[in-house]
């Protein structure tokens, strides 16, 4: 079972945004590139100008702890393209090292979401001697031709074989470096889309897998993030029905989501584990979304469907205005209302939706 870092003793001064909700996860992209192409995300081949660097990244983290952060998600694109990524879990080191009850905040867990195809045994040593906590990979089917077509390659079976034995590999390099999946430190996710082209008869060999490997899989439903990634209602396979499939397979018990959490869990009843839901589309979790997103270039999302964003490299350069950054982040999060997904569901679409970020920018 999962273990979630202590919230700081402080929380009540902490900002709330306007629905009361407190800051907490800060999702930190790091490039918009990614070695994949996975139709569901369709990633940027360059990033935008403007990166940011390692110091820059680092302090944006210490504010936002200050602010209330306790977790410290690592995204991309993919984030293993991201050269210093060591040093900046290093650089992040002493916010790790302060007490939960700190008045400035202390960053309890550092997490990280990849593809995997780039996770060698010694990278992940690596990043678990560097002070990660955990890791999700992806994996959206287990035939080669299912797996080369989710992730966008080219070379059908023969390129999709090579990517299964990559991310298949990635997992037992996480394990070996210390990442336990009985604590919810190694975790696997599955983006299932419905309909031709889709990955819906990947569902029960995915979960088999898992089972397998005695890791969490997490089921999400293909979301309309972006606006290249062709999504439309018919393709969303609903997390009750993913469920329900899995649980005439092999009989589940629900958990349930943590709080602010993203994923619905269920276990096995015969032992074997836990399987989780991700369902943004069907049963929203705004109600208590406490993550704030920034991008590789610095500008930070209230909301993954957020049509815009607010830069922060202003308080970043030419020089650093720490003050300044932390009051631009609290107001940022003080005036908050986003709550697309509810939203989405309440109000049918009466035509094109807004325009929102990419999903490869923003990070998920
Ligand atoms: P844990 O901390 O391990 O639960 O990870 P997580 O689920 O927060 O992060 P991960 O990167 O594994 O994301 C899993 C899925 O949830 C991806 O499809 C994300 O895009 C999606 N997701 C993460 N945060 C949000 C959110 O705030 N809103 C919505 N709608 N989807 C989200
Ligand atoms: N819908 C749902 N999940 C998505 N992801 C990327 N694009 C989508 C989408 N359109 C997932 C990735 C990864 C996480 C960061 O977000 O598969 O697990
Ligand atoms: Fe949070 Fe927006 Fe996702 Fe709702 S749709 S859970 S507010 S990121």
């Amino acid at each position: 079972m999962a273990t979630l870092p202590r919230e700081p003793a402080s929380r009540d001064l902490l900002p709330r945004d306007l629905l009361h909700r407190p800051l907490g996860v800060l999702r930190l992209s790091l490039t918009a590139r990614c070695n994949l192409a996975c139709t569901y995300c369709c990633p940027d081949s360059a990033d935008p100008p403007g990166l940011l660097n390692l110091a820059e990244r680092r302090q944006l983290v210490e504010c936002a702890v200050g602010l209330g952060v306790h977790t410290l998600r690592l995204t991309g694109g993919e984030p293993l393209l991201y050269p210093q990524l060591d040093a900046l879990l290093e650089a992040l080191a002493p916010l790790r090292q302060r007490a939960p009850s700190d008045p400035r905040g202390a960053l309890g867990c550092l997490a990280l979401t990849s593809n995997g195809a780039l996770l060698s045994a010694a990278r992940a040593r690596a990043l678990r001697a560097a002070g990660l906590d955990r890791i999700t990979l992806s994996l959206d089917a287990v035939a080669p031709a299912s797996v080369a077509r989710m992730a966008g390659l080219q070379g059908g079976a023969a390129a999709g074989e090579a990517l299964l034995a990559k991310v298949l590999a990635a997992l037992e390099h996480a394990r070996a470096a210390g990442f336990d999946p009985e604590r919810g430190q190694l975790k696997l996710n599955a983006v299932i889309q419905a309909g031709p082209g889709g990955n819906a008869d990947q569902l029960l060999p995915l979960a088999a897998l898992a089972r397998e490997r005695g890791v969490e899989l997490r089921l999400i439903e293909f979301m309309d993030v972006g606006n290249r990634n062709g999504w439309n209602a018919a393709a969303v396979w609903p997390a009750a029905a993913m469920v329900g499939c899995v649980d005439a397979q092999w009989p589940l018990e629900p958990v349930g989501r943590d709080p602010h959490g993203t994923a619905i869990r269920w276990r096995y009843r015969d032992g074997g584990g836990y399987l989780a839901v991700v369902a943004s589309i069907s049963a929203p979790f705004c109600g208590d979304c406490n993550r704030l997103r920034i991008t590789a270039d610095g500008v930070a999302y209230r909301c993954l469907f957020a049509a815009t964003g607010s830069d922060l490299k202003p308080w970043l350069r030419p020089s650093l205005d720490a003050t300044g950054l932390t009051a631009a982040m609290a107001q940022l999060w003080q005036t908050r209302q986003d709550r697309y997904s509810e939203e989405r569901s309440s109000q049918p679409a009466t035509g094109p939706a807004a325009p929102h970020a990419e999903m490869a920018y923003l990070g998920g």
